[in-house]
Parts: C-alpha cells; structure tokens; sequence
C-alpha cells in the first residue's frame, strides 16, 4: 500500500471513532453482508485516498426497510446524514419533501448526462435537478446455481418454467434443498417479480408498472400466485425471516440447489471464492431471458447548506468510471454509466452488461417492483403484504388476487 493511502485509511479509523468534521461524509446504509461490504470498501477507500472520512451508518436488513426507517427517524430529528443509500421512488419521494441537496454543480462538470442511462436519470433527477448519483444497476431476474448440484441431476440450465421445476424436482430427489430462500417480505416480492415477469413483459408492466385492476385481479395473476406457491414447495422448512445472504451460502455450500436473487448474491459466491462457471451458475429466471427488472443504488445527498466539498467529492468519487468498474466488479451489479468496458467484470458480469443494454434497446428494461423501481414504497408495501401472506399459505392464489386488486387500490 502506498504511503499516502496508508495515512489516508489510517485517517478514516480515527474518524471513525470520533465526531463527524466537514471533511468527512456520514453514510447511511444497508451494505452489511460480506459481498456488500467488501464493496463498500472499495468507495471507503477511494474517498480516504483523497482525504476524505468516512462516517460508518450500517442498518443492517436486506433491501433496505429498515435503512428507510432509520433515515425517517433521523431526518424528523433534524440530524440527517451527509450521504443515504436510495432506491428508486424513495429517492423521488425524498426530493418532493425539499430536503436533498443539489448536484448539478458536480453533474454539469463532470458530464453526467451524456452516460447515465434515461432510466436511471428517471430517478436521479428531480424537476430537472440532480439529487442523485447512481453507483450501480442490479438486475433481478436471476437465478444462481451450485454447479455440482445442478450436474448431479442430469439435466441442463432451464429455460423455461416447465424446465426448472423438472430441475427442483431432480434436486429434491437427489436429497438437496432445491430453493434456498429467506422469509422476508421483500425477498418473497423478489421471487413474484420475476415470477409476473416470466408470465411476459406485457403482464409485468400492465400489473406492477401500470396498476392495472384486471391484470392485478385476473386469470394470471391466479397463475402466478399458484407458480409461488408451487416454488413455496422447494423451500425448507426453516426459511422463516432467513437472511438473504444465508440462503446464499446454502447454495454455495451445496445444501441448496438455487437461489432466485438479484445480483447481489453474486456477490456472496465471490466472496467465498466461487468461480462463476465453474462452481456456480448464474442463469435468467427461466421464461424472462431477454428482459430485465432492474433496481439502481444511488447515494442522494442530503441538504448541508453550504458544507458541500465532501458530498460533491462523493458523488463524484462514485460516478467515477474506474470506481464503477471496480466496484460492481465486487458488489455483482453492472455500471450505472453506459461507458465503462466491461474488460474486467466475470462472465456472469458480461452477461449483465450486455443483457441490460439488450433489454434496454429492445425496450424489454422494466423498474423492479421488489425493489422501489416500479411503484412508490405505499404501494410496494401494500403488494408484499399480500404476497407475503399468500406465501406464508394465509390466502390461496384466487383470494390472493383479489387481495391484490383491493390493496393497491387502497393506496391510490
Ligand atoms: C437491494 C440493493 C442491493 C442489495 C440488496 C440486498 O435493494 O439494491 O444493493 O444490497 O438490496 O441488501
């Protein structure tokens, strides 16, 4: 390590430990796991190499709720962090309150416009203003496999419903867990958004995107409830409130077969030294291959007046192209800028980039509603619940259209 990044990281540690200064930047977060810290790390250490201190703000919880709240206690207590973790419509619903800084300064200069996609800029902006910088975009829609689990069963990847549930069927056979997954609402709504999504393009964006009460209430939705409860059935028995990262060391171990997980999770594999190809597979839930239900991390800058040097540094630190490379290299996300080479990124990082840009072109790209992209969080939540309770066996899949229909109907 060289000297100067040496001193800079010593610096943070002492930051750490004290009060925040102007130089430093408090950062709100839910980057807890090993996959998501060590890719923290990598921004930690950039804004230390510039002199920059780090303010550590870790809430942990998947997907970020309790992030949210957090965030909500702090700001109503007029002590809101420098930097916040963001999603999709929380980042909007923010901006509409008054309370984020401004970063076209830093946008202006540093050419955002001209690479950061429509979509994206769709949440980064609000009434023409940057608020936001994007660091990453994570797909959805995936399906991670243990390679040596998925060989013992004779068959190939799936790519089709009727295919996958032939490859969980082998796996239960074979002994094995075939779907690791966490009972958490929000990872229940992980598993339904790519479910709505292999039932086709038009269905996901008639029912999470538009709202539409016929598509929310209707033949296939029923179908879609019954495909989760069908994917309830490969589940253990102790997956109640599992963390999502544990569901991923089931497959990484070899206990479970699959995990259906946003990018992330690859994350996990590579902290654990998995190679993907080799001991892992990371394949398109089967029946969406060519679309992509994505979410974007942004850091939004809370409004400091006029103490802005560190968040300007931050924000441009994270719309960097090197850092962007670099660091959805470790987190498992792909470049929230159209113009980094993907030289460095594996085969399953590849296959993201060019599966995005694909999907976009094709106009196939649609906002996760799992994870803020596709609605405001009142009816993201009013959708888990119904989800979730349909998972946990409260309704079957026709009351839980129905209870669909009245849910979100009840948010608008
Ligand atoms: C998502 C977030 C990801 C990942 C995941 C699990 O909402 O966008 O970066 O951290 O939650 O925590």
């Amino acid at each position: 390590m060289k000297l100067t990044k040496l001193m800079a990281t010593a610096a943070v540690g002492v930051v750490l430990a004290g009060a925040a200064s102007a130089e430093d930047v408090e950062v709100l977060h839910w980057w807890t796991s090993g996959g998501e810290a060590a890719a923290l790390n990598v921004l930690k250490e950039d804004l230390a190499a510039q002199g920059f201190g780090w303010v550590d703000m870790p809430v942990a919880g998947g997907g970020g709720e309790a992030a949210m709240t957090t965030l909500r206690a702090r700001v109503t207590a007029g002590d809101a962090p420098t930097a916040v973790q963001m999603l999709g419509f929380d980042i909007k619903d923010w901006a509409a309150e008054g309370v984020l800084g401004n970063l076209n300064e830093v946008a202006e200069a540093e050419g955002w416009d001209a690479v950061v996609p429509e979509a994206l800029q769709f949440f980064s902006k609000y009434d023409g203003n940057w608020i936001a910088a994007p660091v990453n975009v994570h797909s959805t829609n995936w399906v991670w496999m243990n390679k040596s689990v998925l060989d013992a069963t004779g068959l190939g990847e799936p790519t089709s419903w009727e295919e996958f549930i032939a490859v969980l069927d082998a796996m239960k056979a074979n002994g094995v867990t075939p779907l690791a997954h966490g009972g958490q609402a929000w990872q229940d709504a992980t598993l339904f958004d790519a479910v709505v999504l292999g039932l086709g393009d038009e269905f996901y964006k008639s029912a999470l995107i538009d709202l539409d009460p016929e598509a929310l209430g209707g033949d296939m939705m029923v179908e879609a409830f019954e495909r989760m409860a069908v994917l309830r059935s490969y589940v253990d028995d102790n997956f109640s409130g599992r963390d999502w990262n544990l569901a991923s060391a089931m497959v990484i171990n070899g206990e479970a077969g699959a995990q259906m997980m946003g990018d992330w999770a690859k994350g996990e594999f590579l902290r654990a030294d998995q190679v993907p190809g080799e001991d892992f597979v990371c394949i398109r839930f089967p029946g969406t291959q060519g679309a992509v239900t994505f979410n974007s991390d942004q850091f939004v800058m809370f409004d400091v007046g006029e103490n802005t040097t560190a968040q300007y540094a931050m924000a441009k630190a994270v719309m960097d192209p090197v850092f962007q490379s670099a660091f959805n290299v470790v987190k498992g996300s792909v470049p929230a800028r159209t113009d980094v080479p993907n030289t460095d990124f594996d085969d399953c990082g590849k296959k993201g980039m060019a599966d995005l840009a694909d999907a976009s072109a094709n106009g196939r790209l649609f906002g996760s509603m799992a994870h803020g992209h596709s609605v405001p969080a009142a009816v993201k939540n009013a959708i888990y619940d119904v989800v979730t309770a349909h998972f946990n066996g409260e309704f079957d899949a026709q009351t839980a259209a129905e209870e669909l229909v009245n849910a979100v109907e009840s948010t608008l």
